[in-house]
């Protein structure tokens, strides 16, 4: 599948300070693509200098083949982006909303209604048009958010933290929605801090830490980058402990030095022992 989004060597900062430090990414059409960073990594500064809504000092960017400093328009119909921060405006009801986007979009009128009852039924809206948004629960806010960005039929939709703060079924709702839209074909540009949802939903896996992209691949490639199998266990100061090692037996040769057997776990990888070996940090914390 040819490139959707290119980042190369692009710096955003903010005062002296990067934000984003020199990044190249590359994004294949029809990716399910998760971004997973710990807080402040620019996860979020990404998301909004290849979305046009922030500039950035140095590098280049193409959506779509659209370079998009240079054909920021050509770039824009080509994505959807719903921030992390839901940007609808309250105190109008979902269709109001839409029909507003309809406009920035230069949605012709008489096509407007059309479009935006299709995209309702799609998604499994179409009950909720007539709501305020403020009336809206967190999930069904994110779907109305999800609509409004679909009216210009992107090809690419950013995803900031979807689910953040969504419980356990309005989380799995929306994740059979980003798999109905990329089996329609969009791709999905998505950030996290849940690592199970990047495993349940995306094909390739990108983690950044401090501005700097360092770990890309499908979930396999990077779970195998630790080793295959892990040892957990209680450490001398009471703290759990992992060990990673390249083979089941290895792992079973290493828990057999263990003091106390009773605490000690053998399991395959997950993304979340990549994440943690690479940024040294929990996901979603410090
Ligand atoms: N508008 C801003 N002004 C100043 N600094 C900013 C601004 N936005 C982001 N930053 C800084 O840029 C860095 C990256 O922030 P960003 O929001 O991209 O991180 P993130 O990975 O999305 O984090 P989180 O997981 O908490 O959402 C942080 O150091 C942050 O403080
Ligand atoms: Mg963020």
């Amino acid at each position: 599948m040819p490139e959707i989004i290119v980042l190369e060597g692009v710096v955003k900062k903010y005062g002296d300070k990067p934000a984003i430090d020199g990044l190249d990414l590359r994004v294949n059409e029809g990716d399910i693509f998760g971004f997973l960073g710990p807080n402040g990594a620019g996860k979020t500064t990404t998301v909004r200098v290849v979305a046009t809504l922030t500039d950035f000092s140095e590098g280049k960017i193409s959506v779509g083949g659209h370079d998009v400093m240079k054909k920021p328009k050509e770039a824009k119909k080509l994505m959807g982006v719903i921030q992390q921060q839901i940007s609808l405006d309250k105190d109008l009801t979902v269709r109001e909303n839409m029909v507003h986007h309809a406009m920035m979009h230069k949605i012709p009128a008489n096509e407007r209604k059309k479009r935006i009852d299709e995209i309702a039924e799609y998604v499994g809206l179409s009950e909720y048009m007539d709501r305020m948004i403020d009336s809206l629960s967190g999930g069904w806010k994110k779907r109305a958010a999800i609509v409004c960005s679909l009216i210009h039929e992107p090809k690419v939709l950013f995803l900031d933290e979807p689910t953040a703060g969504l419980d356990i079924k309005a989380r799995r709702l929306l994740w059979d929605l980003i798999r109905k839209l990329n089996e329609g074909g969009t791709t999905i540009f998505l950030t996290s801090h849940y690592i199970e949802e990047v495993e349940a939903l995306c094909n390739m896996v990108g983690i950044i830490d401090d501005g700097k992209l360092i770990a890309h691949g499908t979930p396999a490639e990077l779970c195998n980058r630790v080793g295959s199998t892990a040892v957990e266990y209680y450490g001398a100061d009471g703290h759990t402990e992992y060990r990673y090692f390249s083979s089941r037996n290895d792992a079973k040769d290493f828990a057999a030095t263990i003091d106390d057997m009773n605490t000690v776990l053998i399991r395959n990888t997950s993304l979340e022992d990549c994440f943690v070996e690479l940024t040294g940090k929990k996901v979603g914390g410090n």
